[in-house]
């Protein structure tokens, strides 16, 4: 059988992790070749990138073939599946003409920057009939598919309130974060995250209310309240984080009968009268599980109903209410 064959479309900072979730699932046995890369910059390919998540710069393969441009890409490389690893104002764009080149592609959160442009999107990939996936990390995040199974499980009733929270200093090692028209600033890049997560825990919000702060490059913060009939997700993000804690994230997630939080990367799971114990998590992570789903679904076929763009297009939708709230000072219903 052919190996699916894989280009990374920019080279920066999420890019690193997206290789060495790559060299991972090879080394794994999963048939798929990394055979080029596209940086417009080529000295990107190379560098050393200060990034805040951290991790192994797995070197590329020796193999790789390197492009600066990705109408070139397109023409010459043979390959099946492209990984949209550019700033978020490209999104749109270079997936619908991936997709139009009958790529099947994987593009990295945000979705895009309006959700007229996810609805763009969707539309290549439907008029193309090749796959479309957006890198919503949590869903594939140990700490946090330990948490949805709680919540689908049951075992400790129904799902109450959640606080997420997610902070990261002003991230500077890549495209100008700065300039709200290439990432969508702080609600829209990062607070997305747990945005996302808490429609897929809890469904979709009867009403939002929000206030955020965009005072770039000094910091940007957001403070977003869902309410899903009964129950309730409370979430901050800031681009604000100390530079000796460059980057935090957590969640308390208060069930009937317990409670599951996540501080420091550790899983606690408290029943109602017992003492909290630590919970195992598998020796996984999140970008090599988004992208294993997403060459599975390539490879075989079948229903995306973990991640589907519809639902990532929601999400980029619910931060433009987020907007609007927090601009008018306003409850906003949702349907
Ligand atoms: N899933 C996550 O947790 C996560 C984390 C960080 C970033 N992201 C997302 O990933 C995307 C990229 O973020 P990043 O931090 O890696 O950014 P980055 O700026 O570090 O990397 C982007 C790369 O794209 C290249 N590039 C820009 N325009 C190009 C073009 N026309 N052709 C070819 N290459 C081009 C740049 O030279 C750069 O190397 C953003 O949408 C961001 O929101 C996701």
């Amino acid at each position: 059988m052919r190996k699916l064959r894989v280009a990374i479309i920019g080279y920066g900072g999420i890019a690193r992790a997206h290789n060495t979730a790559y060299a991972n699932l090879s080394e794994e046995g999963f048939p798929l070749e990394l055979v080029a890369v596209c940086d417009r910059d080529a000295s990107r390919i190379t560098a050393k990138l200060n990034f805040n998540l951290g991790g192994v710069d797995t070197p590329l393969p020796e193999t790789v073939h390197i492009y600066s441009d990705i109408d070139e890409l397109i023409a010459k490389e043979d390959f099946d599946v492209a990984d949209v690893c550019l700033p978020t104002f490209l999104h749109k764009d270079v997936s619908v003409k991936l997709l139009l080149a009958g790529k099947h592609t994987l593009c990295e959160k945000p979705m895009a920057l309006s959700s007229a442009d996810c609805a763009e999107m969707i539309s290549a990939a439907n008029k193309s009939g090749k796959r479309l996936m957006i890198a919503q990390v949590l869903r594939f995040d140990r700490a946090y598919v330990y948490l949805k199974e709680i919540a689908d499980g049951g075992s400790l009733g129904s799902l109450d309130n959640i606080y997420m929270e997610r902070h990261s200093v002003y991230p500077g090692w890549g495209a100008s974060f700065a300039d709200n028209s290439v990432t969508g600033g702080c609600a829209l890049d990062t607070h997305i995250h747990d945005v996302d997560m808490a429609r897929y825990l809890l469904g979709e919000p009867d009403s939002v209310f929000a206030t955020e702060f965009n005072n770039p490059p000094s910091y940007q913060a957001v403070t977003t309240t869902l309410r899903f009939g009964g129950s309730t997700a409370v979430i901050n993000c800031s681009w604000d984080a100390s530079y000796e804690k460059p980057f935090t994230f957590g969640f308390k997630a208060r069930f009937e009968k317990g409670t599951v939080t996540c501080e420091d990367g550790v899983v606690r799971l408290t029943k109602l009268g017992e003492a909290p114990s630590p919970v195992n998590l598998p020796e996984t992570d999140g970008v090599t599980e988004e992208i294993r789903h997403f060459l599975t679904l390539v490879l075989n076929g079948g229903e995306n109903s973990k991640n589907p763009p519809k639902s990532s297009a929601a999400s980029v939708a619910l931060v433009e209410k987020i907007r609007e709230s927090s601009t008018s000072a306003r409850v906003i219903a949702l349907n």
